[in-house]
Formats: C-alpha cells, sequence, structure tokens
C-alpha cells in the first residue's frame, strides 16, 4: 500500500544543506495502522511531508497504492492527493468562519460533489466520531477534542487510501488522547482505512500495530507494536 525507497532528505539554508533523513525503506500493508516515532528533531514531520506529497524529497521513492508520488508533477499530484490521501494536523487547521458540518464538506466541495451528498456523509461521519449534535457549531465553540475529531472527519470524507496524522493528540490532555486515539483506532478497522501516526510518545506508538522508530534522521527499527522489546532488532525488521 505504502512503500517507501532509499528516501534522503535535505534542507538547503543560503550555503548550508542539513541532511534530515538518511536512506529510509520500510512498507505498510493497507488497513495497517503505523506510529511513526522518535525524539524532536529526528524528522518525523518531514518523513511525514514527504509522503503526503507536501514536499519533494532529495532523492528516493515513494509509492502509495503503486504510484510513485515523487514523479508526478503538480497537477497530477494535486490530483492523486485529493483522491488518496488524508491528513490530520496537531492543530486542527479547522475554517473559524465555517460551521463544523461546512469544514467536514469542504474536501468534497473541491471535488464538486452534489451538496446533498456531501451533507449526508458529513452527518455520518459527525456520528463515527462522536459528536453528531455539534453540525451546526463553529469550531471556537468546540473543545480541542471536539475540534481534533471534526478534523479526523474531514480527513476521512473523501475516503482515501491512507491517512497522515503529525501528533494528532499533541495539544490535548491525556483522557481527550486516549478518546481520539480509541477514534482512530475505531475507523482504522471499521472503514480498513490505512493510518501513520506521528507520535513522540512511547505509549501512543504501542497502541498501534506497527512502529517505524526514527534516531536523527535514520530508520533506527521497524516492528510490530506489540512485539516491541521483546524480538531482537533483525528478526523484526522487514
Ligand atoms: N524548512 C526547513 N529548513 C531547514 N531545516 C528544517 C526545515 N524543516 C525541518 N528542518 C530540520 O529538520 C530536522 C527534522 O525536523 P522535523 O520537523 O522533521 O522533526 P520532528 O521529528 O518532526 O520533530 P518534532 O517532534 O519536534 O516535531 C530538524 O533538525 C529541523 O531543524
Ligand atoms: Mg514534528
Amino acid at each position: 500500500m505504502l512503500r517507501v525507497e532509499g528516501l534522503s532528505h535535505a534542507f538547503k539554508n543560503g550555503n548550508e544543506t542539513t541532511l534530515v533523513l538518511q536512506q529510509i525503506d520500510f512498507r505498510v500493508n493497507k488497513g495497517d495502522m503505523v506510529a511513526l516515532l522518535g525524539s524532536s528533531g529526528s524528522g518525523k514531520s518531514t518523513l511525514l511531508n514527504l509522503m503526503a506529497g507536501l514536499m519533494k524529497p532529495t532523492e528516493g521513492s515513494i509509492y502509495i497504492a503503486d504510484h510513485n508520488i515523487v514523479k508526478m508533477n503538480e497537477n497530477k499530484l494535486a490530483e492523486f492527493r485529493r483522491e488518496h490521501i488524508g491528513f490530520i494536523f496537531q492543530a486542527y487547521e479547522l475554517i473559524p468562519n465555517l460551521t463544523v458540518r461546512e469544514n467536514i464538506e469542504l474536501p468534497l466541495v473541491f471535488q464538486s460533489t452534489r451538496p446533498s451528498i456531501r451533507k449526508q456523509k458529513a452527518l455520518k461521519l459527525l456520528e463515527q466520531v462522536g459528536i453528531p449534535d455539534k453540525g451546526e457549531m463553529f469550531p471556537s465553540q468546540l473543545s480541542g477534542g471536539q475540534q481534533q475529531r471534526v478534523s479526523i472527519a474531514r480527513s476521512l470524507i473523501t475516503e482515501p487510501s491512507v491517512i497522515f496524522a503529525d501528533e494528532p493528540t499533541g495539544n490535548l490532555d491525556t483522557k481527550t488522547e486516549e478518546e481520539i486515539l480509541a477514534i482512530l483506532k475505531h475507523l482504522n478497522k471499521t472503514m480498513n482505512t490505512t493510518f501513520i501516526i506521528v507520535t513522540h510518545e512511547r505509549e501512543v506508538a504501542q497502541q498501534t500495530q506497527h512502529i517505524i522508530t526514527l534516531r536523527d534522521g535514520l530508520l533506527e527499527k521497524s516492528q510490530p507494536a506489540v512485539e516491541m522489546d521483546k524480538l531482537p532488532v533483525e528478526e523484526a525488521v522487514h
């Protein structure tokens, strides 16, 4: 479903070049829920943004459903992103002057979906993320956890093949974090959507099926979450 091969990335600032990711290789199966774990500055967001097609790597390939997104031109990539990729941000990124329902419907507005169909899908998702009665409110009238539920619903409305989430519970207290993780796990199971979740918390990562660990831009290990700390690294890497 997702395949990263020989991926390297360097940022250039004037004469200075910072190598942030070095020769990363891994693959993710369809329907998996994967955590991307690593300390601050290890390159997690950079890797996620590259996989979501938000920027181009210096080197390497990223295949999503057998399409190498690195090779796509701007227009093709924009279209591919709209159809296949969902994104959840730490800071929710909702539009303040649109209602909750309108925020959720937005990706479908760009696909020219009929309003009645958009509404029907948004209402169903509002129910699935546990806030069926909040559709006509504005984001500022919701708690942080509720706003993140809206952002999750928005990411799902196009039924993407894969959803990338950058520290989706980073701004939330522990109890709300657990609720949001439970929702993501439930959606992953029921909709068979692939989730890649960036986190720097081992407790969050351990709730997923698979953990990819980055250290200073290098892939440290890739292994099933449930068997973490049990398997020798060599056996777990694949
Ligand atoms: N646009 C940029 N220009 C130059 N360097 C950058 C840029 N973006 C990120 N970096 C550098 O790349 C490295 C990795 O950053 P990245 O944001 O991917 O880390 P992260 O693992 O997501 O960290 P955090 O947990 O703090 O979010 C850092 O050293 C950072 O300073
Ligand atoms: Mg980050």
